[in-house]
């Protein structure tokens, strides 16, 4: 499927327009690799403490560079949707139910009031 990076940032600035400006000082793109790959990790480590403590503490820092939680928690389903297309055939029932365990969890992180 190659590197997704680039169709889900893509997806991300048509939902969410505002949030292309705050990226433009990562000329390189390296800020927003991390970030997706940090996410990838963070999906990967629910059930230890590091998941749900970084998406915890990121959710927060998010909010002071003008990310509300609400537009933080999306970024996890764009991921998700952006990756379903790429792998076309490719996705399975087995990929679509451990995303939704997943997104599941991470919305009860990701909550505004949470
Ligand atoms: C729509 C949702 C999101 C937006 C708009 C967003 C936006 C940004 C922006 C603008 C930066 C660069 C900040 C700077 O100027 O230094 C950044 C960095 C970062 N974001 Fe996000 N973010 C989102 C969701 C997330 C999520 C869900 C995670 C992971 C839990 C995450 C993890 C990070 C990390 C780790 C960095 C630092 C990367 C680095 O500097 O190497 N972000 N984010």
């Amino acid at each position: 499927m190659g590197d997704p990076a680039p169709a889900i940032y893509a997806r991300l600035f048509a939902e969410q327009p505002e949030t292309e400006a705050l990226f433009v000082r990562d000329a390189s793109g390296a800020v927003r690799g991390e970030m997706l790959a940090v996410a990838f990790q963070c999906l990967l480590d629910l059930d230890g403490a590091y998941g749900a403590n970084f998406i915890a503490a990121e959710r927060v820092n998010h909010d002071a560079f003008g990310v509300s939680a609400e537009a933080f928690a999306r970024f996890f389903p764009i991921v998700r949707d952006v990756c379903r297309e790429l792998l076309g055939d490719d996705w399975t029932p087995a990929f679509d139910g451990a995303w939704a365990e997943r997104l599941a969890r991470v919305g009860l992180l990701t909550r505004a009031e949470a």
